[in-house]
């Protein structure tokens, strides 16, 4: 009886803790709303163990005391309890499946940015970020707008590392050869963190950065009027790092050329000599046309599908035996190295403008 009462507790608390009505104690600043899912689920997960903790310790230390050598009366054998065994069968499995399926319900809002997400480019390198934006801006450090999702396209020039944005609880690897993405969707405005969370070499510390999160109006002064915004003040109140930022010169200069992003991969994609055996138009040449590939399914020799995506077209400029299309031969030459990561972000910029 007493084992279900406490299980009920524990389940009712579940929705108290999705609320967040008790959640975000001890955390950092949480400046998005999957931040405050996040946050609501991790300590439910903390104050559970508690719980168990607490009951589990307790309840040892009051039987040890209670049954101690030398006491009067001995108890009887006890050899089964069915019911006993039943129930602490069944509401743990109940506990930890509601668990699993909170988490994956957190997981999948982490991890599924909305369509209409404005999208920026980050390249790691030791020991810098680079953001790229869709107008062909490059700065150092990463500017979003207030209350729109923004996801981020992410790649290393050199060696593993991992993108953390504290206060909005998204950390995810940055790694060389491929693509990773997250996305978030601020709703505090002014100065956040970014750390790079995996060691990468001896200046591994100072991969620092400011993320700023602009209003309406300071959005539009920043990507149209090119207008710096890294004097804003820290949401959460805390020391400015900028103090200890890395120096060094990152070889992003602030500004970029302001033709636009795919305007600049148009013209690698004319200059490299890509449009040589690629139409842009529909038109077959040696290869296949580039029109509308993006986010289409594409056909192999061998009879394979797959959607044209982010790392699909990068693999097919550095590896473009992996994948043959359809009625088409295995001609082209590797184009692997022959590309900075920037470059290669406004290329596939390009690509994917090719409606
Ligand atoms: Cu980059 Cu650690």
């Amino acid at each position: 009886m007493l084992g279900i009462a406490t299980s009920l507790m524990v389940l009712a608390t579940f929705a108290l803790f999705e609320r967040g009505a008790m959640a975000e104690m001890g955390l950092p600043l949480a400046a998005t709303e999957a931040a405050h899912h996040y946050d609501a689920l991790y300590s439910f997960l903390v104050w559970i163990s508690v719980f168990f903790t607490v009951l589990i310790v307790g309840g040892m230390i009051y039987l040890a005391y209670k049954y101690r050598r030398g006491r009067p009366g001995n108890t009887k054998l006890i050899t089964d309890n069915h019911t006993l065994e039943i129930l602490w069968t069944i509401i743990p499995t109940i506990m930890l499946l509601g668990i699993f399926a909170w988490g994956y319900k957190v997981y999948l809002l982490q991890t599924q940015a909305p369509a209409s997400a404005y999208e920026i480019r980050v390249v790691g390198k030791q020991w810098s970020w680079t953001f790229q934006y869709p107008n062909g801006k490059i700065t150092n450090e990463l500017y979003a707008p207030l209350n729109k999702p923004v996801k981020l396209i992410m790649s290393s020039e050199d060696v593993l590392h991992s993108f953390f944005i504290p206060n909005f609880r998204v950390k995810q690897d940055v790694v060389p050869g491929m693509y990773t993405s997250v996305w978030f969707e601020a709703n505090v405005p002014g100065k956040h963190q970014v750390f790079c969370a995996e060691y990468c070499g001896g200046s591994h510390s100072l991969m620092i950065t400011d993320l700023l999160i602009l209003d309406d109006q300071q959005w539009m002064d920043f990507i149209e009027k090119d207008k710096e915004f890294t004097n804003l003040a820290r949401a959460d109140g805390k020391p400015d790092l900028r103090m200890v930022k890395n120096t060094e010169p990152s070889g992003a200069a602030s500004g970029g050329s302001m033709g636009g992003l795919s305007l600049e991969g148009k013209k690698l994609f004319e200059s490299r000599g890509c449009v040589a055996c690629h139409s842009v138009d529909g038109s077959k040449k040696i290869g296949p046309t580039l029109k509308g590939v993006f986010g289409h399914e594409v056909k192999f020799v061998d009879g394979k599908t797959a959607k044209v995506d982010e790392n699909y077209i990068r693999e097919s400029i550095e590896d473009p035996a992996a994948h043959i299309v359809e009625g088409f031969a295995p001609t082209m030459p590797t184009f692997k190295g022959q590309f900075k990561e920037t470059e290669m972000n406004a290329l596939i910029s390009y690509i994917k403008e090719l409606k």
